[in-house]
């Protein structure tokens, strides 16, 4: 179990890059399947889920081909299998997209039901109202997810949430039906748009993604392709928050700053400057942060991948912030760490009350899941001494090689191996609860 040492209290300067969206390159990667050919995924970033799906992809007969380099050369043409195996589906949530993809491909999939973080209740229902208005007979048995049908037609769709799950799996299924397939109350987030452009360039036909209503026509053969993912929103918006919270001055660079308004204006309302490039963001932590309120929403609102992180920043603003995550029932887990770092909040139901403190303190702490061990990261550079962050597994899943990116813009973080504590020699000055 390694962990992360971080020495707190030095503001982030300088100039990050940001690598390829994870949440486009899991459903991207898959997708690669509904097509006769090969194709070469340039910008995609080498973290534990996209490492975790290759394997996965292998396993169902795919040759891949990935390199820490960025590049993935993926050939679905020999796959034959369209089952997934449990144990390596249960260990990330995007291996539902599976599902899609090989009822698209084969008209039949037996995918286990996803892993992934625990972050409250995660259904599937409307993936399965979409397979199921598209002609699937859909069983559960056994914690395994059974599609089948005799052929796929397209239908109109309306989803009764906006889920970004749904709306790709929806996609991938649908742009290898008989006839068109309207997705009505589509979710809108980039990546959505991302894999639609994927999609068109391996010869599909989807028009409207980025709006809520997608219209997708079918076609029968799928060609190879190169493509470059877009940059991850989701790790800029981690590294803006971490610059303001330290009081730094970073350059979040290779960004498409459209993707990162609501956190833009959220860091201006707390009194930051933040300067808008064609392709990066600066921001820089001039003063002490101002209570702000937020509230997760699908995009363009404000992402839940941010929230826990941005709950850092409320944390030790001037103020009480109120923090409301409507997505997700358990994304306040981290809180219980902060609390252990000085943190004030309270947490009713799915609302955060945060009373901002003067500063947090080093601590001992444990992230709970990929963007609640962001948050503890961003905690741990900005408080007073040393801070110790326990099961960072969950953010090697999603953040490519981040102890190095923040080594680079100054900060004091270092990655230790099993047995190795540095705690216990530099600890005088810390508060270890
Ligand atoms: C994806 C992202 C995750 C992000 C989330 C919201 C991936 C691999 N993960 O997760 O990082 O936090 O979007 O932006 O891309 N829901 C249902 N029924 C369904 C599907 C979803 O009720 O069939 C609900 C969920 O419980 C949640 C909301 O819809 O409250 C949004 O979920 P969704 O957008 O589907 O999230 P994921 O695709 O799981």
């Amino acid at each position: 179990m390694e962990k992360f040492h971080i020495s707190g209290g030095k503001p982030l300067a300088g100039t990050v890059h940001i690598g390829g969206a994870k949440n486009a390159a899991v459903a991207i990667m898959p997708a690669v399947l509904l097509a006769d050919e090969p194709c070469t995924i340039y910008n995609i970033p080498y973290i534990d889920d996209v490492i975790i799906l290759a394997d996965i992809l292998e396993e169902v007969g795919a040759k891949v081909s990935l390199n820490s380099g960025g590049c993935a050369v993926i050939d679905g043409s020999s796959v034959t299998c369209n089952k997934a195996p449990y144990d390596m589906a249960k260990r990330m949530r995007a291996s539902y997209y599976l599902l899609g993809v090989l009822l698209g491909k084969f008209s039949e999939a037996e995918i286990p039901l996803p892993g992934g973080c625990e972050i409250g209740a995660r259904p599937i229902d409307q993936h399965i109202k979409g397979f199921e208005a598209l002609g699937a007979k859909v069983d559960i048995e056994h914690g395994v997810v059974k599609a089948r049908a005799d052929r796929l037609v397209g239908n109109e769709i309306y989803l009764d949430v906006v889920s970004v799950g749904a709306t790709i799996n929806i996609m991938l299924a649908a742009v290898r039906a008989e006839g068109s397939t309207t997705i009505v109350n589509a979710a809108k987030e980039p990546h959505v748009v991302d894999v639609a452009n994927f999609l068109n360039t391996m010869g599909a036909r989807v028009k409207g993604a980025g709006t809520d209503t997608i219209r997708i026509k079918g076609v029968d053969r799928m060609n190879g392709c190169e493509y470059t993912i877009i940059p991850d929103q989701i790790e800029a918006g981690t590294f803006m928050i971490a610059a303001a919270a330290t009081g730094g001055d970073v350059v979040v660079a290779d960004v498409i700053p459209k993707h990162l308004e609501s956190t833009t204006a959220k860091l201006l309302e707390m009194g930051m400057e933040v300067i808008e490039g064609d392709d990066y963001i600066r921001v820089r932590g001039i003063r002490k942060p101002r209570k702000v309120n937020i509230k997760t929403l699908p995009y363009p609102g404000f992402p839940t991948d941010l929230q826990q992180p941005i709950s850092v920043l409320c944390s030790i603003a001037k103020g009480t912030s109120i923090i409301t995550e409507s997505l997700f029932d358990h994304r306040f887990r981290h809180v219980e760490e902060l609390r252990r770092m000085g943190a004030n909040i309270k947490v009713e139901d799915r609302v955060a009350i945060v009373e901002g403190v003067d500063a947090l303190t080093g601590a001992l702490v444990s992230a709970t899941d990929l963007r609640a061990g962001a948050a503890l990261i961003i905690a741990g550079l900005t408080a007073q001494g040393v801070t110790e962050v326990e099961n960072i597994h969950y953010i090697d899943r999603g953040y490519e090689k981040i102890e190095k990116k923040l080594s680079a813009i100054g900060a004091d973080i270092r990655r230790l191996k099993d047995g190795e504590n540095l705690l216990k020699v530099i600890s005088s000055n810390i508060a270890v609860r």
